[in-house]
């Protein structure tokens, strides 16, 4: 939000000044105004703090430490599938339109395929029957296929939203999933993080944000699409809780996978917040084992066993004889 405010503080500022903001006059003659004016700069500015409310929902800091129940998973693959479908119907019916076609990358960006090729490797040949769009996704679809067919202008709002994002976190989301759910490491179930004909996110990202910025698009619009941003956002959140509230009736099958190696880390095991909620679910015995061995790896807890070992074998000589 900081840098959106600062900069329609700095519209405002620039309007008492007499300066005309919406002129390309003044994109020109000052680079620094220009930059700020730029609508990339403006949806990231604009999008920060709601940005920072998806980050900080149940759902997706569950997901970031590995908490990932797998039904849960594969419930936000149907929802993203459906959310990619309308996308990308919306994209290839506006591929033309002046106001999207510089920001048409079929090959490189789109998902719905990768997405329908995820849900038949986690529910099978027959996975659209197991599938269905539920209500939060259902009014982001709705959304995404108005402005498609009434304002085409905004979809670069929504494709901004998902693809700019899923090429910012999305590697770093495909190893948690991996690693949690126990996937092969060859990919499968995993496509839609996968960009195969992108090589550098960043340098693609770059592209799509001077593309963004050729867009001849004035300023009122501009914020029309920094207000789009936001709503898409919105409509991912209402996703994201509604997917939170579903898991609460589902059995906590997988909720520890994503426990980290401590062997390979080092440390105080103890202090892990997943090992102590493992332990604690195992009901005791797991804990109890796991001491155990632990006590065993260390000199004095050898020695204090061997001695309970040699005045345990005692006892049962004696009682024998
Ligand atoms: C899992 C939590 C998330 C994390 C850790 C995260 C992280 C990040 C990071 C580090 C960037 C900056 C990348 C860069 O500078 O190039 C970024 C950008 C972005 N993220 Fe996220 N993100 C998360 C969730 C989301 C969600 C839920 C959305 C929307 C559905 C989203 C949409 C975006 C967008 C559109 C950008 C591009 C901002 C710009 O440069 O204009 N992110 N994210």
């Amino acid at each position: 939000m900081h840098i959106y405010t600062r900069n329609l503080g700095l519209v405002s500022s620039l309007t008492i000044l007499g300066i005309n903001t919406g002129a390309a006059r003044d994109q020109t003659t000052n680079p620094l105004i220009s930059r700020l004016l730029d609508l990339s700069e403006m949806l990231a500015a604009g999008t920060k703090q709601i940005h920072e409310k998806a980050e900080n929902t149940q759902f997706v800091k569950d997901f970031l430490r590995g908490r990932i129940r797998k039904e849960l998973f594969k419930l936000g693959a149907v929802a993203l599938y459906y959310t990619y479908t309308a996308l990308e119907e919306e994209i290839e019916r506006n591929k033309d339109h002046p106001h999207f076609a510089p920001l048409y990358f079929p090959a490189e960006l789109h998902r719905h395929e990768a997405l329908a090729r995820d849900l038949e490797y986690f529910y099978g040949p027959e996975w659209k029957s197991h599938a269905s769009c539920s209500k939060a996704t259902q009014q982001y679809v709705d959304r995404i296929h108005q402005v498609g067919q009434e304002d085409p202008v905004l979809l670069v709002a929504h494709a901004y939203t998902r693809y700019m994002g899923d090429l910012s976190g999305g590697q770093v989301l495909k190893k948690v999933a991996q690693r949690a759910l126990k996937l092969p490491p060859t990919g499968e179930g995993l496509e839609f993080y996968q960009f195969d004909a992108i090589h550098s996110a960043k340098a693609f990202k770059q592209l799509y944000r001077s593309r963004m910025n050729e867009l001849e698009v004035d300023m009122e619009t501009k914020k029309r699409l920094v207000d789009e941003a936001v709503k898409a956002f919105l409509f991912n959140i209402e996703v994201f809780e509604e997917l939170e509230e579903i898991g609460k009736t589902i059995q906590e099958d997988v909720l520890d996978a994503g426990m980290p190696v401590h062997g390979a880390m080092g440390g105080d095991i103890s202090k892990c917040p997943y090992y102590n909620a493992k332990m604690a679910a195992s009901g005791g015995t797991a804990y109890v084992r796991q001491l155990a061995m632990a006590a065993l790896r260390h000199p004095t807890g050898q020695v204090l066993f061997a001695t309970w070992f040699a005045a345990l074998a005692g006892l049962v000589a004696w009682y024998l004889m």
